[in-house]
């Protein structure tokens, strides 16, 4: 069986900027991929790119097997793909912007009215049917954009950052919806700023600027890492992190709130001997703890390692 996104050292230069480098990465039917990065990471063009939406500089991508460049008809009519800005229009209703997305694709006239009745009902925007889509709340609108990308029933589906804004209650709604489609076999890629969402996913992508960096289950990201946090509260750790730069073992420190969070060797690390450098360095422990990695610090760390090799090497990491 093929898989269902194969991507093969995709590149994409806007005029002569280069905003993908040679991305690889195989999604298998079934899987739920979370692609996370930051702003400007190259996630969007990604995505646009597997969905046929726009051309690449060099690589290839096979939806299903299908050749994009060669097939763009085929492989858009097996994929569903919501943008990260809402594109439907403010102006008709809910069922109306579903009747129109139905024609868009041609949906069988007899099947449109089953199929979108069966969509409010799966998103449960139901009750909301005859509502101004300007009217409906944040994450509404989101689940509406979702049902429209669903109604020509693509079993791949390509998200970004279907959940931003959206409050907590209605983003645990959109995951249900989500597990609800994974059951039905779909297999999905979203992009996602928030961690906890990223924990979720079978594997994860992280990319950054333009390279896909690391790639795995979020257990197996954490535990390559060979690294643990050691956790600090401290008087002022933005003050913390600065005197920290020059104490080798405890340089890799990023400040979150009234924390620290210096990454250390998973073993060999001396707590005591640590707490004393701390100490030296002027800092007031007032707590202080050892725990795992959680995603965000793994993707952190990649972010501090590959700046530090950036600034060692004088130029831009490539
Ligand atoms: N049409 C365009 N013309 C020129 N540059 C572009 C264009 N679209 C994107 N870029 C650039 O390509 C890079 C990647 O942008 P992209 O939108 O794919 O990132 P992203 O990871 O989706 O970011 P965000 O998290 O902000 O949505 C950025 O540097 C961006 O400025
Ligand atoms: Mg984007």
């Amino acid at each position: 069986m093929s898989s269902a996104i194969e991507a093969i050292d995709v590149a994409r230069d806007y005029g002569g900027a280069s905003a993908l480098r040679g991305v690889s990465v195989s999604i298998e039917p079934g899987e739920l991929f979370g692609l996370v990065g930051p702003d400007g990471a190259g996630k969007t063009t990604f995505l646009r790119i597997l969905a046929g939406l726009l051309g690449m500089s060099a690589g290839s991508v096979r939806i299903d097997g299908i050749d994009v460049r060669s097939h763009p008809a085929q492989v858009k009519a097996r994929i569903g793909y919501m943008s990260q800005r809402f594109s439907l229009s403010e102006t008709l209703t809910v069922a109306e912007n579903l009747l129109y997305v139905s024609e868009i694709w041609h949906v069988p006239e007899g099947e449109r009215g089953k199929r979108i009745s069966r969509l409010l009902e799966f998103s449960r925007l139901g009750p909301f049917q005859d509502r101004l889509t300007r009217n409906l709340s944040g994450g509404m609108k989101q689940k509406l954009s979702l049902c429209a990308c669903l109604i020509h029933q693509p079993q791949i589906l390509l998200l970004d950052e279907p959940t931003i804004g959206v409050d907590p209650v209605s983003r645990r709604d959109f995951w249900l919806i989500l597990y609800d489609l994974m059951q039905e076999g779909s297999t999905i890629l979203l992009s996602t700023p928030y961690m906890d969402e990223a924990e979720r996913c079978g594997r994860v992508g992280f990319l950054l600027d333009g390279q896909l960096i690391a790639c795995g289950s979020p257990t197996s990201l954490k535990a390559e890492l060979h690294t643990a946090i050691l956790d600090v509260r401290c008087a002022d750790p933005r003050r913390a992190r600065r005197a920290l730069q020059h104490v080798p073992t405890l340089s890799d420190a990023v400040s979150f709130g009234e924390h620290m969070h210096i990454t250390i060797p998973r073993s060999g690390f001396d707590p005591d001997a640590g707490l004393q450098a701390l100490r030296g360095a002027g800092i007031d422990v007032r707590d202080w703890q050892i725990r795992e990695p959680s995603l965000e610090d793994v993707f952190l760390s990649y972010i501090h390692r590959r700046r530090a090799t950036a600034a060692d090497t004088g130029g831009s990491p490539s």
